[in-house]
């Protein structure tokens, strides 16, 4: 996808009738067609795909996930549909309390399993990296449990999992009458252990009825000094200077962001600070608004799409879904929608320079859609149109090339 000629600044390079070439699981050459074969030396064993007409792109990047949790919250689904807020479920005892008793009661071996389970989802419509959340044990020994089942998921591969610690994510009903004494104990326990036990990034909810902003403070002065890269959930529900806080901490991404501010824009377009944006909670949680990706994208950040996927305010794992949303609810152009679950997304993990494009020196990470373009993955909404799934230059998922006719 990356090469002539680009559609838009933001949107994804298209090179029309291409080839490419990957050797040890790095991309080594790309171009036209009909230059591969006098370009490309194959070596013994090298398997030669011929995509067809079909559309080749970076493997998709998820990059805001709470998939390992126990339970099910579809009761909630209901509520909400007959009209109550997240907040007023959350208050009566559902919400992120509900998941954490869930998720608390399983094994590690059960969460593991469930955790494979959705992550085989993932990978068969063309995601080749997710990052993964704690977040549902809300003790240093529950959320280290569960960053233990988050770094194992990444180790079979062949889906690459970015471990976050979300350690501040909501107050649990038992410490209630601590908060301090239960805020020290992230900042101070948790964690450095996390670091040590193989977070990548440290994530918090910044919002009324969760984390306040001098809490989130220290938990990042925390987490930078522990080497741990930062993200924010912020301004979802409310506008708490969230974008702000992330950017001043130079964060690698702030999400959601349906409350941003002008300021809050501006300052993630000074950072470089990434917006991950989850259209499909905004609907589902029957927000007022979405996030204004079109300010963002004409301010100069980076805009990813993020399934965000979690018992509750986004229960579904379903990338083309997002994409579609994002085009008819953000207002993205397919290409923009393709290259902010690519390029953005990988920006958003720190990955940018390994993954998220197709270019030499990259990981050949890749998916064949049967579709011909990028406006066909992103109006048949909904649809799995991954046909061959390739991580770090291996077919980890083969299936038939025709294109879509429908
Ligand atoms: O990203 N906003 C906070 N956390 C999740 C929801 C988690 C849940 O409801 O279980 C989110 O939307």
């Amino acid at each position: 996808m990356e090469g002539a000629a680009a559609s838009g600044p933001r949107a994804a390079g298209i090179l029309a009738s291409a080839a490419l070439a990957a050797y040890e699981g790095i991309i080594v050459w790309v171009g036209p067609s009909d230059e591969a074969d006098a370009s490309v030396e194959l070596v013994p064993g090298a398997e030669v795909i011929d995509a067809g007409g079909a559309m080749v792109t970076p493997g998709l990047i998820d990059p805001h996930t709470h998939l390992v949790f126990a339970g099910d919250r579809s009761g909630e689904f209901s509520l909400r549909c007959g009209g109550a807020s997240y907040l007023a479920i959350a208050e009566a005892g559902g919400g992120i309390a509900a998941t954490v008793a869930a998720t608390r009661a399983q094994s590690e071996e059960q969460l593991f399993a469930s955790g494979s389970a959705r992550l085989g989802r993932l990978l068969d419509q063309g995601v080749t990296t997710v990052e993964i959340k704690t977040g549902y044990g809300l003790s240093v020994a529950e959320e280290l449990r569960l960053l233990r089942v988050i770094t194992a998921l990444g180790q079979p591969g062949p889906i690459e999992v970015a471990p976050t610690l979300l350690g501040l994510h909501a107050l649990p009903a038992e410490r209630r009458d601590q908060r301090e004494a239960f805020v020290s104990e992230i900042i101070e326990e948790l964690v450095p252990a996390a670091a040590d036990a193989g977070a990548w990034m440290a994530d918090a909810f910044l919002e009324q009825g969760a984390f306040t902003e001098p809490e989130v403070r220290r938990y990042f002065a925390a987490a930078q000094k522990a080497g741990l890269g930062l993200r924010l959930h912020a301004d979802q529900l409310s506008s708490g200077r969230g974008a702000e806080l992330a950017s001043e901490f130079y964060a690698l991404a702030a999400d959601h962001l349906e409350q941003i501010s002008p300021a809050g824009i501006e300052a993630l377009a000074e950072s470089g600070t990434a917006a991950v944006l989850a259209p499909v909670s905004s609907w589902v949680l029957r927000l007022p608004g979405y996030a204004p990706a079109r300010q963002l994208l004409e301010s100069g950040v980076t805009v990813a799409l993020a399934s965000n996927w979690n018992p509750g305010s986004a229960p579904t794992e379903n990338l083309a879904l997002t994409l579609g949303h994002a085009c008819l609810s953000l207002g993205l152009q397919p290409g923009e929608a393709l290259r902010a679950s690519t390029h953005g997304a990988a920006r958003a993990l720190g990955l940018d320079r390994r993954i998220g494009r197709l270019a030499v020196g990259w990981q050949a990470d890749l998916v064949i859609f049967g579709c011909a373009d990028h406006r066909h993955l992103c109006s048949h909404l909904g649809v799995n149109h991954a046909r061959v799934v390739v991580k770090r230059g291996k077919v980890v998922v083969r299936r038939g090339l025709e294109l879509c006719a429908d």
